[in-house]
């Protein structure tokens, strides 16, 4: 299945299916210097399949982790391709989870002004979101995403037959970005979700659905004002929570959790039976105080009022400004109600 970014200002097309990696070069082009880039975590015949597409190829091997989103790797990259005397007309594939796609996009963006980079993306999360939308960036002096650029890849392949390599809990949180779209604006996926007896043999299907939501988001406000910050539902608390966790909680867990806080009546009925489906956690341990301390740190707040997006029937959503009191109340009467 190809889904082709509708967009006008950027046009790529994202693949989803099993077996892609192979013909990589049916669908990028690779007949030029190519950088595969890839991290230490990713089983190493992800990047030796796309390795064999290539006519002259150099490997970069990533240190596992968020740590590799530093300047260091950029170096690294950047080092690579003049040494090899890379030029415009090369290009970079990034073989990973978001880790990669977000570091390798941003050295493509940069080097030369920017040159083309394909993205290859390896977890489930990856697939349904990192990989398309054109965000790329690194974290700099502990700061999560902070240097970054809009670079679009050239190509996405999504292979949902990597993701048989995925522990059990990478699966899952990938699934909470699946639901969090679904919730917001695929009633159909939603449902699909909620009848399957087994997801995998759907995935394709499924990813699909996802990235053509996603796409037609950020295709119609690409650069985050307005619509685009649907996505962000479940994160608003869920960065709150994640971060109040110190780490014990994943991304797409803490997600889950935020998404419980953010809806209501049978939407949140619904929502809580597809995340235990997936083995996604619904409630934290953490005081109202405590989350609203973290709430109050995030990048995306505008003065003293939180934007939340909220869902109270599945399909729809709608966006809330609340001061920190009435914030604080929600997280409370939540709580309560558990
Ligand atoms: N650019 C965007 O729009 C965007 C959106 C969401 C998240 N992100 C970024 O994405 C990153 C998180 O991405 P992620 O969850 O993919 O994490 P990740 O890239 O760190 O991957 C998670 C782990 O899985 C391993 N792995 C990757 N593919 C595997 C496979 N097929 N089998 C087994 N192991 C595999 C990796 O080595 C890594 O250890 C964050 O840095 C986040 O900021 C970016
Ligand atoms: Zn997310």
């Amino acid at each position: 299945m190809t889904v082709e970014h509708p967009s006008k200002a950027v046009s790529y097309s994202v693949t989803v299916g099993s077996g892609l990696l192979e013909q990589a070069s049916s669908y990028f082009n690779l007949d030029r210097k190519v950088l595969v880039i890839t991290d230490e975590g990713v089983p190493t015949q992800y990047a030796g399949a796309i390795l064999k597409c290539c006519s002259q190829a150099e490997l970069l091997v990533l240190p596992q982790g968020e740590c590799a989103k530093s300047t260091g790797s950029l170096e690294l990259i950047w080092e690579t391709m003049l040494e090899a005397g890379f030029d415009r007309s090369d290009a970079i594939v990034a073989v990973g989870g978001g880790v990669v796609g977000d570091v390798a996009g941003f050295a493509a963006a940069c080097y030369l002004r920017g040159i083309d980079y394909y993205n290859v993306p390896t977890t489930l999360l990856s697939q349904v979101d990192s990989s398309v939308g054109g965000k790329t960036a690194i974290n700099f002096l502990g700061v999560k995403n902070i240097v970054g650029s809009f670079h679009a890849p050239a190509g996405v392949l999504a292979d949902t037959s990597v993701l048989s390599t995925l522990s059990p809990r990478l699966f899952s949180e990938g699934m909470a970005e699946v639901i969090k779209m679904a919730a917001t604006g695929s009633p159909s996926l939603f449902r699909k979700l909620e009848e399957c007896v087994d997801v995998h043999p759907i995935m394709s299907e499924v990813i699909t659905s996802a990235l053509e939501y996603k796409l037609d988001v950020v295709s119609s406000d690409y650069s985050e004002k307005g619509l685009r910050s649907v996505l962000n539902f479940g994160h608003t608390i869920g960065h709150a929570v994640e971060a109040a966790s110190g780490g014990a909680l994943y991304h797409g867990e803490a997600v889950a959790i935020g998404m419980m806080y953010t809806s209501s009546g049978q939407a949140r009925r619904r929502i809580e039976g597809l995340l235990r489906k997936f083995n996604l956690p619904v409630k934290d341990a953490y005081s109202a105080a405590d989350l609203m301390q973290y709430v109050r740190r995030d990048k995306k707040r505008r003065g003293s009022l939180t934007k939340l997006v909220c869902v109270d029937e599945i399909g729809t959503y709608e966006f809330r400004e609340l001061s920190d009191e009435a914030l604080m109340d929600l997280i409370q009467s939540h709580k309560n109600e558990e």
